[in-house]
This record gives structure tokens, C-alpha cells and sequence, in this order.
């Protein structure tokens, strides 16, 4: 079957790049088979720096260059002294995954690359939330129009979960409350807590499994599950939003007392990002610690799995979960919006 070949650019070559590499690789003839698409990677950026290749670069050899601890700046079609947003902005290329480290402070370095990507005619399809937290209104009016590329971001919002894509489950619909419990590390560490460990301890453990970020604050402060509702009010509530417009607390005032209680009673203490109706038709938007009775189906949720639960006027309540290993989910959410972007449309 002829396909159509997708140029692309993946800025970010880390857990989520490198593992997005391995799928282009495996997955070729599904790709082709399932959907008519051949994807060719024609340019990558790491922090050393970029390269271009027109032909395309072998994407398993991309991979196996990461996983050993290389760098884009080995590669003999290393470009020096090229940003990662004029590389995009001047390669030919249709596509850019964007999946450097998120940043919600400016939303840099992945807001210059999007930016690039969507005023030079390019698709972007973000693993990275920063961009979308500090700049949404601004990319989506990039992006907006029929012949405008256009801006995706499922597997910024809970990895495989279809959280951004609510909005079209739900068309027609009011949303009335929204509840997301999309931090996987908070959810561990106070599973961990209710067993009887302290909160430093429960930390440890969860660091030790190589879930926490960087700066530990970014999760057990409330400030990812914050940056992924942030999104979720922009793209599924369609309320333009920023951080600062949530009230954020973190887990660090949990008692493992409370936590026993909730989980003696047959539910759960969860840090849960909670968008809810008002009367005059706007949210009100919070991260904090709450208790999920036995009856919440949230409360149900299995060790290191995410969820959320949405109550609309016409499609009554519904409820996801997903359970995850590593990287791969958030790739597969990757290409979710592959598809949607060349083959469903
Ligand atoms: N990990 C997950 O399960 C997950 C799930 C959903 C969303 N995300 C989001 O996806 C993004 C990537 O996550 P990750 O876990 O793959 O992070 P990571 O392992 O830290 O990888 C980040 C990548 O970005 C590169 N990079 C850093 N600074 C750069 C710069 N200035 N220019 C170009 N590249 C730069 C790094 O280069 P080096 O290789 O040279 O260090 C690395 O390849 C983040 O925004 C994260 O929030 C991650």
C-alpha cells in the first residue's frame, strides 16, 4: 500500500524521546499498514545541540545512541551553534514531538520550539507541559484556523489517559466537575504512608523508584498536578487559564493518621486537581490533598494507576483509569495524535 511519508523534528531525547524513537522503529509497518503513514526523522536536539539529516536518520541507531549516554553533538550531522528553534524553524519538515524537560517558571526551552514549529507551518505534538502552562492561549490562536498546523498534547495530561481529548467525548456537553488524579508519585507515596512509613521515607522510596522529578517540589508541593490542570481548564473547559488562577496544596500536611483512617474506611486520601461549576458558569480550579470515600471510584484506584472522573448534563459520569509502565504510555498518547492529525481528519 503507498503511504505518505511525515517529515519530523523531536526535540528531547530522554525518557520519553528516546523511547518514542524505539516505537517509530518497531512499530514502521504497523504504521504503514494501519494508517498509510511512513514517518522519517529528519532532525534532533538533545541539550548538546541539533542535527539534520534530509535522507532521514536511522531511528533505531538514534535510540541505541541515547540509551548508551550519547549525544546529539556525536552525530556527524551535528550542527554547531544551532538553537533547537531555528532548527525547527528552517528544517524541512512537517511534524515536530516536542519532549524536552518542562519548565513551568517560562515554559522554555520548549515554547521557543513550539512556537518555531507552529509559525513555520509545522504540526506539534508536546510531551512537555510547560509551553502549554505558560503560553496556551497564544500557541492555540497559532494554530487555529483550517489550514492553520495544528497543536496537540495528549500525553502531557496523564500519559495514556485520553484527558485532553475529553473535550470531543464529550461534545455537546456542560462539564459540571472534573476530578483528576494524574500525579503518579503522590498517589506511591501516600500508599506508602498509609502502610506506616514517614513522609521522608515514603519520598526515598519513591525516588529510589526513579518516579519523582528533579526538584521533588514539582510533585509532592502540588505544581505538576497543577500544571496538568492548568491544561486540562484551557483545552477540555475551554477557560483560559493560568497556574496562578488555582489554589495549590501539596501532600506535605497529610497525617499518616488520616491517611490510615481513610484507607481503614475502605477509601483513600488522594492529591486530586478538581475543576467545579459554579453558578455564574466559570471553575473553580484546585490541587489539594482529599479523601475519596469507598464508594468514590477514584478510591479504587490500583498502586502507581491514574484516573479522573468528569460529570457532564449529557453524558453523566465518566470515568477512566490507566495503569502504566515508564515512558511508553505518554509515546503511545504521542501517537494518538499522529493519527489524529494525518489519519483521522
Ligand atoms: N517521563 C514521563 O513519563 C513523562 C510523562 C508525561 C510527560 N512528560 C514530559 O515529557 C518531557 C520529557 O520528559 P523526560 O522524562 O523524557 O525528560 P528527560 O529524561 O529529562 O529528557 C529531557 C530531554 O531533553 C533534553 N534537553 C534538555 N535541555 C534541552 C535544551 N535546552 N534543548 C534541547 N533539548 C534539551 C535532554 O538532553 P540530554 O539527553 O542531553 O540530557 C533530554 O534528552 C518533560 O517535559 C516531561 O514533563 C514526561
Amino acid at each position: 500500500m503507498p503511504t505518505r511519508e511525515i517529515r519530523c523534528i523531536l526535540t528531547g531525547m530522554g525518557n520519553i524521546g528516546r523511547t518514542l524513537l524505539e516505537l517509530l522503529s518497531s512499530r514502521q509497518t504497523l504504521f504503514a499498514s494501519r494508517y498509510g503513514l511512513t514517518l522519517r526523522c529528519v532532525g534532533v536536539a538533545d541539550s548538546t545541540g541539533v542535527a539534520f539529516s534530509s535522507a532521514g536518520f536511522d531511528v533505531a541507531m538514534l535510540a541505541s545512541l541515547k540509551a548508551l549516554r550519547g549525544a546529539v553533538s556525536d552525530l556527524p550531522d551535528f550542527i554547531p551553534g544551532l538553537r533547537p528553534a531555528d532548527l525547527v524553524a528552517r528544517a524541512d519538515a512537517d511534524l515536530l514531538f516536542e519532549a524536552t524537560p518542562t519548565n513551568l517558571r517560562d515554559g522554555q526551552p520548549g515554547l521557543d520550539i513550539v512556537r518555531a514549529a507552529l509559525q513555520s507551518g509545522k504540526h506539534a505534538i508536546l510531551a512537555s507541559k510547560g509551553p502549554l502552562v505558560v503560553a496556551y492561549g497564544e500557541l492555540a490562536a497559532l494554530a487555529t484556523g483550517v489550514a492553520a498546523p495544528r497543536l496537540t498534547f495528549s500525553g502531557a495530561v496523564g500519559g495514556a489517559l485520553p484527558t485532553a481529548n475529553l473535550g470531543r467525548h464529550l461534545a455537546g456537553a456542560v462539564i459540571e466537575q472534573a476530578e483528576l488524579v494524574v500525579n503518579g508519585t503522590t498517589q506511591v507515596i501516600l500508599e506508602e504512608m498509609a502502610a506506616g512509613h514517614d513522609f521522608a521515607t515514603a519520598l526515598a522510596h519513591a525516588q529510589a523508584q526513579g518516579i519523582v522529578e528533579p526538584d521533588p517540589a514539582l510533585d509532592v508541593d502540588g505544581w505538576d498536578a497543577a500544571a496538568k490542570l492548568t491544561i486540562f481548564a484551557n483545552a477540555v473547559l475551554g477557560r483560559p487559564t493560568l497556574l496562578t488562577d488555582l489554589r495549590v496544596e501539596g501532600i506535605r500536611n497529610v497525617t499518616p493518621a488520616a491517611l490510615r483512617a481513610a484507607w481503614n474506611d475502605g477509601g483513600r486520601i488522594s492529591l486530586v486537581g478538581e475543576a467545579t461549576r459554579r453558578a455564574d458558569g466559570d471553575y473553580d480550579l484546585r490541587v489539594a490533598p482529599k479523601t475519596l470515600g469507598p464508594e468514590h471510584p477514584l478510591a479504587r484506584l490500583g498502586h502507581g494507576e491514574m484516573g479522573l472522573l468528569v460529570q457532564s448534563d449529557l453524558a453523566g459520569r465518566t470515568t477512566m483509569a490507566s495503569l502504566e509502565q515508564g515512558p511508553v504510555g505518554t509515546c503511545q498518547a504521542m501517537i494518538r495524535d499522529l493519527v489524529a492529525i494525518y489519519h483521522d481528519r
